[in-house]
């Protein structure tokens, strides 16, 4: 994902972040966040936060994340972006096991 510390500002990144926090519970709707989070965020991530796999737009509703859920590190992931890249497995798997990997996930 990309830094949205430009375009939301240091108040824009406070709100953003408070806002991933309670997204979809009973004090979302008159949350400061709701309307640049409706603006930036839902094409990927969706109006409740359920993501979009097929955007690699992770859920961010509920209590499972990949870079952590805590205030400081949801401000650091919309200020700083994420480039998340899954790392390679060519020198720790052989060619042999690359293949029965993608066997086993093509069924
Ligand atoms: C163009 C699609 C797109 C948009 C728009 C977008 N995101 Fe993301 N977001 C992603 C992707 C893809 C990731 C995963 C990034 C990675 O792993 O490197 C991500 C990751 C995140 C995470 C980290 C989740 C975790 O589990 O740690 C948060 C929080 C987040 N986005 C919030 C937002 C907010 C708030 C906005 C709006 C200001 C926004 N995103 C806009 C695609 C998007």
């Amino acid at each position: 994902m990309i830094a949205w510390g430009a375009t939301l500002g240091d108040d824009g990144v406070d709100q953003g972040a408070e806002y991933v926090q309670i997204i979809g519970g009973p004090s979302a709707e008159s949350h400061p966040g709701k309307a640049a989070y409706e603006q930036n965020c839902t094409a990927c991530h969706g109006l409740d936060g359920a993501g979009n796999a097929l955007l690699g737009a992770p859920r961010i509703n509920d209590d499972i994340w990949l870079y952590g859920g805590d205030l400081d590190t949801l401000k650091t992931t919309l200020r700083q972006g994420r480039f998340g890249i899954m790392p390679p497995f060519d020198a720790r798997l052989d060619d042999f096991q690359i293949k029965l990997l993608v066997a086993l996930l093509a069924r």
